[in-house]
């Protein structure tokens, strides 16, 4: 990795390590970061429970790979890592950031669930031998790493031939987050910070990643505007002003503008 990117990926690191996605949504300050109660409290905010679609995927994808080893590159605090554990789907979970990595251990132990493994993991250098894995999962990270098209990359590396890569939540462009974060100047993932990376890459720059895969789906995600957990002006103005308007939008013109892209594909 030269050194551009590698100090991309130790401020990605820093960011994340502090910014565990899942901490913004925590509205009460008396629960203990990583207890029964806290998992619980922010559950309905976290990926495969806000968005139905990824519940689905992940019920899709588990029937095929039951008893199969799946990797989850940036796994956040675990929520996808254990919907595959619970549908008895082999799973080695990963993070860049030590924070998640114990968070996602602390989250299976509370869950009684047993992981392959959990550790620490860059996905521009996956510590993998190649042809290990039945699938890569990773959901809201590819785009974020500095560098989408090896990420890419090394997960065909380190998936057996005829293995499943489904890589959710590329950030879409164009697309109606794409213009209200550019026009409104209002940060997408903290209130406060954004981290330093988060691609915004039309359909076509993706798919042309792909190199070396068969493309199963490519699917408009998040076409509608959803309530955010958020106070404060613009929060209003989007809650009472623009959500409501924007999805009166039919469904065929609003997945043209939809936020996020997700890919299912297989290793040729
Ligand atoms: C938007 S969060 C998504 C977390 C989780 N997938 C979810 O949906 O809740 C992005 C995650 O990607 C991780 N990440 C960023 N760059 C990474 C890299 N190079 N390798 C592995 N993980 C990375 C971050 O630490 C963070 O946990």
């Amino acid at each position: 990795m030269d050194d551009k990117l590698q100090s991309t990926v130790d401020a990605v690191h820093d960011y994340w390590n502090s910014h565990t996605l899942g901490l913004q949504y925590m509205t009460d300050r008396n629960l203990e970061v990583g207890s029964s109660e806290f998992f619980d409290h922010i559950r309905p905010w976290m990926n495969p429970y806000k968005f139905p679609w990824i519940m689905k995927r992940i019920e899709r994808e588990a029937a095929l790979l039951k008893g199969k080893h799946l990797l989850e590159v940036g796994c956040g605090m675990g929520y996808d890592s254990l919907e595959f554990l619970k549908r008895d789907v082999r799973v080695t979970a990963t993070d860049l950031t030590p924070n998640a990595v114990d968070l996602t251990r602390r989250h299976f132990e509370i869950e009684g669930v047993q992981a392959e493994d959990v550790r620490t993991a860059n996905a521009l250098e996956l510590p993998f031998d190649d042809h290990t894995f039945d699938a890569v999962w990773a959901n809201g990270v590819l785009h974020a790493t500095g560098d989408t098209a090896r990420a890419i990359q090394e997960t065909r590396r380190v998936l057996k031939p005829g293995g499943r890569a489904i890589i959710s939540h590329f950030y879409r462009r164009p697309s109606w987050m794409y213009y209200l974060h550019r026009w409104g100047r209002e940060n997408i993932e903290y209130k406060e910070e954004d981290p330093p990376v988060n691609e915004f890459l039309t359909e076509e720059e993706i798919t042309g990643m792909f190199e070396g895969f068969e493309i199963l789906e490519v699917a408009q995600d998040h076409y509608r505007a959803l309530p955010v957990r958020r106070s404060g002006l613009k929060a209003a103005l989007y809650t009472y002003g623009f959500k409501p308007v924007y999805n009166l939008i039919p469904e065929p013109v609003a997945k043209r503008y939809a936020y996020k892209v997700s890919v299912t594909a297989i290793k040729v």
